[in-house]
């Protein structure tokens, strides 16, 4: 624990530029997907971070041969030798990440079983994968449940199937479809999830040659195909990475261009930006010409000095505000003037780490009750999920130790905010979903570094 140590000396507001790459959340997935093609894919702008390498990892096992294009951040998947792995190799990879359980459509369609080793991810509640196996055993996986990992078949193949998710979580969408656009027949999901990354999951599969329709009232039908093939796929850039750069910008009265960042995917987020008093300007991108070598497009985002305000906010699933982008912003609003109401209804448990941030000198409270909102799934269920904050609050540095990815990108930004050198133990944890932050870190002029 004492190398994985990053000590920042804050109070100096954040300048420059950076770029964002392929979302984490969709850049895995695409990953998975190489699986069902007979012939390679290729993916362009992936991030060099943790989760991309624990699902390279779990390919490489499973006979698909990943190897870097040309082109600085693509891959290339081989798919034609897909094998077995024992479950000695692949438990390698237990507790690593949650994108191994979406390999089960896929191996089952492949190989007739899949193993799928414990997951990980960030500690943020008990994230169930009941909607998970609920949809595999409906389109006819067994699923075996054993203390080394879960253990799947298809005796019969798998079969399409009328389906409706409780709750249209990102994961079980992302599992049915992996899984339906190969199955036999017609599947109906229902209460589906329309993430942007899920949409771009969807042009993948269909490049490949899925026939997936996204109907209104969050309903996709999709019509499974006997083969699909590679594909070649640019993915959506990282809006959660680029959120957490514009609350630092807006958190240590900085100004921050996002190269990469796209307004449409963020609409939710910058109208709070802009309410809370931060600004922020949409650069487009220009394509090259013989006489200009273009633009790449973004959004710089900054503080314009005087105060800022108080608002209320509740997270939810797309359209609404990520439960991402909380935690990143949360520091920000720490300086904003008046209360602010943060009702976190996707997660039950992801205000622990305003208990850090308090003891830095804001002034936090978390609550049971659904606050400021139409009431959740966790109200009277004795989840603190409700947050007051009261600002403005002088930030001073302090010991912290990061508890999970967005949480410790937000304890890292109230380091940068807070007067004084704070000690940011377990950084490596951001390296899950950031990349390269220490060197984006340096190159907006935080002082930072290692012991
Ligand atoms: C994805 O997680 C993201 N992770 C999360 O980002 C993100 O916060 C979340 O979607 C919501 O947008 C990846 O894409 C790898 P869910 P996922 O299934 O798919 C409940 C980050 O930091 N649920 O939409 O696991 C669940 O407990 C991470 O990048 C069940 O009850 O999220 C939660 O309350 C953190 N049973 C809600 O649904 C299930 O079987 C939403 O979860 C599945 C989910």
């Amino acid at each position: 624990m004492t190398d994985d140590v990053l000590v920042v000396h804050g109070g100096t507001p954040l300048e420059g530029r950076i770029r964002v790459r392929g979302a984490k959340n969709l850049v895995s997935k695409a990953m998975v997907a190489t699986l069902l093609g007979d012939s390679p894919s290729r993916l362009f702008d992936v991030p060099k971070i943790r989760d991309v390498e624990v699902v390279r990892g779990l390919l490489g096992l499973h006979g698909v041969k990943v190897t870097d294009g040309t082109e600085d951040g693509e891959l290339v998947f081989d798919p034609s030798n897909v094998e077995s792995a024992s479950t000695d190799q692949i438990n390698v990879h237990a507790g690593s990440s949650r994108i191994p359980i979406l390999f089960c459509g896929p191996l089952l369609h492949r190989l007739g079983h899949a193993f799928i080793p414990d997951l990980g991810g960030c500690h943020i509640g008990p994230r169930p994968i009941d909607f998970h196996l609920q949809a595999l055993r409906e389109f006819g996986a067994t699923v075996e449940k054993t203390p080394e990992g879960l253990h799947l078949s298809a005796p019969n193949g798998l079969h399409g199937t009328k389906f409706a998710l409780p709750y249209p979580s990102v994961g079980a969408t992302e599992q049915v479809l992996l899984t339906a656009v190969m199955a036999e027949g017609v599947t109906e999901l229902r209460n589906a999830a329309v993430e942007p990354e899920i949409i771009d999951l969807i042009c993948i599969l269909q490049k490949m040659g899925a026939i997936i329709k996204v109907h209104t009232d969050r309903v996709i039908e999709i019509q499974g195909v006997k083969r699909l093939h590679g594909y070649s796929h640019r993915p959506i850039p990282d809006r959660i990475e680029a959120a957490s750069w514009a609350a630092a910008a807006l958190a240590t009265r900085g100004h921050v261009e996002v190269l990469g960042a796209q307004q449409a995917d963020m609409m939710t987020f910058l109208n709070i930006f802009r309410s809370v008093g931060g600004e922020y300007e949409v650069t487009d991108a220009r394509p090259p010409k013989l006489s200009d070598p273009g633009q790449e497009g973004g959004i710089r985002f900054w503080h314009p000095g005087g105060e800022l305000h108080a608002v209320a906010l509740e997270t939810d699933v797309h359209p609404g505000f990520m439960t991402d982008w909380q935690q990143p912003l949360v520091v920000a609003l720490t300086q904003a003037r008046g209360l602010s109401i943060v009702h976190e209804t996707v997660y039950e448990q992801r205000l622990g780490y305003t208990e850090a941030l308090n003891t830095m000198g804001a002034n936090i409270q978390v609550y049971r009750d659904c606050l400021g909102g139409t009431p959740c799934r966790f109200g009277r269920r004795n989840f603190k999920h409700s947050a007051v904050i009261a600002g403005p609050s002088k930030l001073h540095a302090a010991d912290l130790v990061i508890p999970d990815l967005r949480a410790g990108f937000s304890h890292l930004i109230a380091a940068l905010a807070a007067e004084g050198t704070s000690r940011v133990y377990g950084v490596d944890l951001i390296n899950r979903g950031y990349e390269d932050f220490e060197a984006k870190l340096a190159s907006l002029g935080a002082h930072a570094e290692r012991p």
